[in-house]
């Protein structure tokens, strides 16, 4: 129960867009998660054939669920089921009443109705206008259907349809995931049709849209925006299901509209916390269609407050070079609202959205507490077509808790939990020493059983389930396990213990050949802090930190403790002599401020590393820590500090003095006028005649390899102190008025790009996408690891940023992919190669990624490879 806690945490904070091809999971018919209570029906013919028989594969009672009466054709009998949460629904599988061979009665079609709130219900329909689904054809096999499109609903009806006289029984199981975005609403103009000469006509309405339309406006419901497919570059195209062009974009026309922008308002279940917003849009800029110019987004808290006055804003880089189609992701700065109304500005004639989703944690507790709904504890991929029996495994338990009226019911339920929660943590840990005893006599097995994930390839007809498997030993899901909730995680190596095959293969490299580092898993972290060599490189960090944008490089814990300020062998500038100009950025610990800083060429002497003056103020970078920040800011701060001021290579940013006598802390360093790599490549375009004869802002594949080269150099050199950085990528990397790169570590300094972040409540932040699996499932960051996340630097690089790496991908499925690296059974999604990228530097880019730390290169191997690519670096 712990776990699922934990789960249901983690839940709020997996926030993606959905993707209907993994979104497959049993909700718990058959398994029993889905409670007695919560199934009801219309009519029941015996007390042995009511609604808590439809369970798929079961045989309780009479076997099925069998509305009273022979069926007429005009009878309206439903199976009603109360899923106490969002779902995000793709699957029903349906079976007849088998009653161990003495049944014989099964529905051959049935219709679906639907309701989000209880009230309103909405009759399903495919995306060609049709409300019937084919069911059995006897009372055993299961026949499973996919959803399109799929439905987003608390409560579902399945409605028998007959077009003769029959007795019709069900069992059933419903299949999907939870809707972690909590919209339940959106309302929008409704789209319009696209005809111009020569082309279809190109109807782009939202036609699967479950609201009303009136005055042609849409209100109150969900559609295409919300189901998962996005669009094609060419919309035109035609697609899947024999739909017409344009079919999965919602469109607007400038001129149609008058105020020049697109006005939505989204609804949600109760109040969150929103990070981004996602928006896939088209850029077919040929035919007068491009993402929108800016976007602003007002709040509300209530929905009966009004809204409030500060939106949030958002400038979109145009982009008329690349037609692609594109995620467009608006960081909503952690605003807590209930309701958004969003302005999406025109930038071109049309506008096209295919999918909107919203990233979030919610931060009230609603008022009916909602079941939990998690994902199994293991399954398989199992291809079934759309009239496959499902196997007979057993699936875990999804789905805890019911909702409670009025508060003595919550404060009963709270403490119900709390003492069972209690219970539980005793067992756990009871259970743990007896089981860990046998996995060090079973090691194999449990390596087997324990890290499976659920990510795998993208059919129509998956369903994740259970394997055929003997059951597993273990009470909690291994996903937790295996995951971040781990209660574990926080101590890699009682990880690694369980997981022996680590320590022997992948994990060897780090402890010895290939990289410079020294080997402390060999001593203790004193010894190894005493030892002469730096000793930052951690192969065994107790506690995962996040990035908090205040820690340079990974530190062992030991080491915070150890700092003070009469560490800092950095010259200390007088605070009075820096002038503020302008704010750069600004993070959880404070702001980065552009300054004038008088005198500094002075006051540092000969040979600093200033930048020509030419008679112009010195520039610099000052980071300062925020009046209120915790002590652990503060040495963390300290420690950044300590850190930086020992680095000392052209291409890592230089500390160049400090401020730490009074309050605020601030350290100075040099400033890059260019900014961050991933700001300028994201508005550049590849080099050409075109990109000439126009002025547009352009980079070369030479440059490109420069810049590659550059950040190998500067990996390199931290690698050869065995620093580990933790946290490369090009929003790291600046850029100074030549064009030279400098390693810096700000990403989090800038709430820019807080999305490339996955954030565990009240634990660490981290830039999952960039990290390699053994940091993801072990905690463990090393020079290896910094150079998985060279590989996907490079892989942003060649991309020019346009992308963020598996931008298809949810966070939570690309901690599952992680899973995959370390299976290693060849499901595992790599990045892949950037239209862009030389072939053999796409190898490169590959090796960053092997599985065992052994078969990366090295910093200095990648720099020597990169030259040769490039040869005037
Ligand atoms: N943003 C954060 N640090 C910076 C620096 N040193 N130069 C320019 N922009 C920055």
């Amino acid at each position: 129960m712990l776990l699922y806690l934990l789960l249901a945490i983690l839940q709020t904070n997996i926030n993606g867009q959905i993707d209907p091809a993994h979104c497959r999971y049993p909700l718990g018919m058959e398994d029993g998660r889905i409670k007695n209570d919560d199934i009801t029906a219309s009519s029941q013919w015996y007390e042995t054939t009511g609604p808590q028989y439809a369970r798929l594969n079961r045989e309780e009672g009479d076997g099925a669920w069998c509305p009273a009466g022979q069926l007429q054709p005009s009878d309206v009998q439903y199976l009603q089921l109360d899923l106490r949460q969002l779902i995000f629904l793709t699957v029903v599988a349906t079976q007849g009443r088998y009653a161990r061979n003495s049944g014989n009665e099964y529905a051959r079609k049935y219709r679906l109705e639907y309701s989000r709130d209880g009230r309103r219900w909405i009759s399903w329909r495919n995306r060609l206008g049709s409300e019937i689904i084919m069911g059995n054809i006897n009372t055993y096999d299961s026949v499973v259907r996919d959803l399109h499109p799929p439905i987003i609903t608390r409560f579902l009806r399945l409605i028998p349809v007959t077009d003769a006289i029959h007795t019709v029984c069900m069992r059933v199981e419903l299949f999907g995931c939870a809707w972690q975005d909590g919209l339940t609403a959106y309302s929008s103009p409704e789209g319009q049709t696209m005809m111009a000469p020569g082309y279809p006509i190109t109807p782009l309405n939202d036609s699967t849209y479950d609201g009303a339309l009136e005055r042609r406006k849409l209100s109150g419901g969900l559609g295409q925006l919300t189901d998962g497919v996005i669009g094609q570059d060419d919309f035109a195209q035609r697609r899947m299901y024999r739909l017409w062009p344009g079919y999965d974009y919602v469109g607007w026309r400038n001129e149609s509209l008058g105020p020049g922008f697109v006005e939505m308002e989204f609804q949600f279940d109760r109040q969150r916390n929103f990070t981004s917003v996602k928006i896939h849009s088209n850029n077919m800029f040929s035919r007068g269609v491009k993402i929108f110019a800016s976007v602003s987004c007002a709040f509300k808290l209530h929905l009966i407050s009004e809204w409030e006055a500060e939106p949030v804003e958002f400038h979109t880089v145009l982009d008329d070079r690349n037609p692609s189609a594109r995620y467009v992701t608006v960081p909503l700065k952690h605003r807590s609202a209930s309701a958004l109304r969003c302005r999406f500005y025109f930038a071109d004639t049309w506008m096209m959205f295919s999918e909107i989703s919203f990233q979030s944690a919610t931060n009230v507790l609603p008022t009916q507490r909602p079941p939990v709904l998690t994902p199994p504890s293991y399954e398989v991929n199992s291809e079934v077509s759309d009239t496959t029996q499902i196997t007979e495994d057993r699936t875990t338990p999804s789905k805890t808790g019911s909702p409670e009226e009025g508060s003595t019911s919550i404060l009963i339920g709270c403490l119900v939990t709390i003492i069972l929660l209690l219970v539980v943590i005793i067992f756990l840990i009871l259970w743990c020493q007896y089981v860990c005893k046998v996995l060090e006599k079973a090691p194999r097995r449990i390596l087997e059983e324990e890290v499976t994930v659920r990510l795998s390839s993208s059919s129509d007809t998956i369903i994740l389930q259970t394997p055929p498997v003997p059951p597993r030993v273990s009470l909690d899901p291994p996903y937790e396990r295996i995951f971040l909730l781990d209660p574990q995680y926080q101590d890699p190596a009682a990880l690694r213990n369980k997981l022996p095959e680590l320590s022997q293969s992948a994990e060897a490299s780090a402890c010895s050949g290939g990289y410079a580092e020294p080997d402390v898993t060999l001593c203790t972290p004193h010894q190894c802090f005493q030892s002469s060599v730096p000793h930052y490189a951690e192969t065994d960090i107790i506690s995962l930190q996040g990035v908090t944008g205040s820690n340079m490089y990974a530190v062992p814990a030991l080491t915070v403790d150890s700092l003070t300020r009469k560490d800092i062998s950095v010259a200390e500038f007088p605070r009075e002599r820096l002038l503020f100009r302008e704010k750069l950025g600004e993070g959880q610990f404070g702001e980065v401020h552009l300054c004038e800083a008088e005198g500094l060429a002075e006051f540092l002497g000969e040979g600093a590393p200033l930048p020509e003056q030419d008679g112009r103020p010195v520039l610099v970078a000052v980071k300062q820590l925020r009046a209120d920040a915790t002590s652990n800011a503060r040495n963390d701060f300290l420690k950044e500090i300590k850190i930086m001021s020992r680095l000392n290579n052209p291409n890592i940013i230089q500390l160049l003095c400090v401020c730490v006598s009074s309050d605020p802390l601030c350290m100075v360093t040099e400033y890059m006028e260019n900014g961050d790599l991933n700001m300028f490549l994201s508005q550049r375009e590849l080099e050409s005649t075109l990109t000439h004869a126009n002025n547009i802002p352009s980079v070369s594949i030479a440059d490109l390899l420069h810049m590659s080269v550059q950040i190998s150099s500067g990996m390199k050199y931290l690698a050869s102190l065995n620093f580990v950085h933790r946290d490369l990528a090009t929003r790291n990397c600046l850029l100074d008025r030549h064009l030279t790169i400098k390693i810096s570590d700000f990403g989090m300094s800038r709430n820019l790009y807080s999305s490339d972040y996955y954030r565990i409540q009240g634990r660490a932040v981290l830039p999952i996408r960039w990290m390699a699996w053994e940091s993801i499932l072990l905690g463990k960051f090393t020079t290896a690891s910094d150079v998985w996340a060279f590989g996907v630097t490079l892989w942003e690089i060649f991309t020019l940023c346009k992308e963020q790496p598996y931008s298809l991908l949810s966070d939570e499925q690309v901690i599952e992919n992680t899973g995959e690296f370390f299976r290693n059974q060849g499901r595992q999604i790599f990045l892949s190669a950037p239209p862009l990228c030389p072939s053999s530097l796409f190898e490169q880019m590959m090796r960053c990624w092997s599985r065992d730390i052994v078969d990366r290169p090295s910093f200095n191997r990648l720099y020597q490879a990169l030259r040769t690519f490039a040869p005037h670096s």
